[in-house]
């Protein structure tokens, strides 16, 4: 079976370097992956191909840095001159970025069948670019993984037992990850020694959602708060290349210093031994929880329900004054985290069982 991959920005390499694992231990299939270019910089691309053995991408359309409609559009353009070239089985897409559904879109319309992983997530906001991604790479997909037993209910809500398309429940591929690369990270990294973290209670904070970045009052909020918390906190903020770049812009200043972004082994130590994850990330919200920390959204909905139903993480919106006093209240909080919300760190393998029974 050949399978082409599309993949793009930073939590996709750590999604497909789970299920690309996986995909490689069976001679029954060959994946041919694309990287679209869409992160670039070494640290939000390279550094993951290398520390976590993602092969090498045999194609980089490069194509990044551009408005929605022209990243998608050149993309399209460049998975479908791949896709005309070679014949593909399936075309695998992870998420719901730009990259996503341009592969999904690309891919769809000659006829090649889509497999979507982590379908069903909904946010319900359709003013996210991530939620109209999603809806519609999984409405043009045929086999859709779903991380969650919400997401399934999600899809089927929409009607989508009606369509000719396979619902998976998987679990989720990033646990996977996390469950594998866990004690590579601990024998790997050196971030809590060298940043001299070992005795501190820090709060690990990211940033980088276009609803946060690209509003100026939110995003001048959020710098108070952060502001205010480093008066009384170590923050440790690994940023992303999009909000340096906002904050550039709107002379926007941070009275803490940052850091560049991390590889993988080093944000799961930060993981690990922060005291708070702060954060507006799909991905470090499950992180939070797998690695057993506290964790506050700064967004007013999350994909991720069940974390908000268990008490693992509470959205905070990007009001200073919410951030600040959840800050204080949720970092000492010892939650039981005995619950099982995202499988067994088995997902890649039911995304591969799955894939090899369409061949039979
Ligand atoms: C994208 C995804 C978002 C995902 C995030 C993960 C879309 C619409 N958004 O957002 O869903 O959560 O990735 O991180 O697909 N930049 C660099 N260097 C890089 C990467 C980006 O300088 O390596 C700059 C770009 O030039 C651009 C800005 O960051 O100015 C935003 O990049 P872009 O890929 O458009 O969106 P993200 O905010 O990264
Ligand atoms: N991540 C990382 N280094 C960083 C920040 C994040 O390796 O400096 C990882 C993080 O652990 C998670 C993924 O990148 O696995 C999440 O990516 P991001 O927050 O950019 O995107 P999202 O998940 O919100 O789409």
């Amino acid at each position: 079976m050949k399978i082409l991959t599309v993949l793009g920005a930073r939590p996709q390499f750590i999604k497909a370097a789970a299920v690309s694992r996986v995909l490689r231990k069976t001679h029954k299939v060959k994946e041919t992956i694309v990287h679209t270019g869409q992160h670039f910089d070494q640290k939000m691309s390279d550094i993951f191909f290398e520390e976590m053995s993602i092969p090498e991408p045999d194609f980089n359309l490069e194509i990044n840095s551009l408005g929605h409609g022209a990243m998608t559009g050149r993309m399209m353009e460049g998975i479908e001159d791949i896709l005309k070239k070679e014949s593909f089985d399936l075309l695998m897409v992870y998420g719901d970025t730009n990259s996503t559904i341009a592969g999904a879109l690309a891919a769809s319309k000659l006829h090649v069948p889509v497999a979507h992983i982590e379908a069903g997530l909904r946010s319900f906001n359709m003013k996210m670019p991530e939620e109209i991604n999603r809806i519609l790479t999984d409405r043009i997909s045929s086999l859709l993984f779903c991380p969650t037993a919400t997401a399934v209910q999600n899809l089927r809500n929409e009607g989508f037992e009606h369509y000719d398309c396979s619902i998976i429940k998987n679990g989720d591929v990033m646990q996977d990850a996390a469950l594998f690369y866990s004690e590579m990270s601990s024998s790997k990294s050196t971030i809590i020694q060298d940043s001299q973290l070992q005795d501190e209670d820090f709060v690990l904070v990211t940033l980088h959602r276009q609803e946060n970045t690209d509003d100026i009052d939110k995003l001048t909020s959020v710098v108070s708060a952060l502001n205010q918390l480093s008066k009384k906190y170590r923050i440790v903020f690994p940023i992303h290349p999009r909000t340096s770049k906002r904050l550039i812009e709107n002379g926007l200043n941070l009275t803490f210093e940052t850091i560049e972004p991390v590889g993988y082994f080093d944000i799961v130590e930060l993981l690990k031994q922060a005291k708070l994850v702060l954060t507006d990330s799909g991905g470090l919200q499950k992180e939070a929880f797998f690695f057993e920390t506290p964790c506050l959204v700064m967004r007013e909905q999350t994909e991720w329900v069940e974390l908000i139903e268990h008490g693992y993480a509470k959205l905070v919106g990007a009001k200073k004054e919410l951030i600040v006093d959840a800050v204080d209240e949720m970092a000492g909080s010892n939650l039981d985290y005995s619950q099982n919300l995202y499988g067994q760190g088995k997902a890649s393998e039911i995304i591969l069982d799955s894939i090899l029974s369409l061949s039979n």
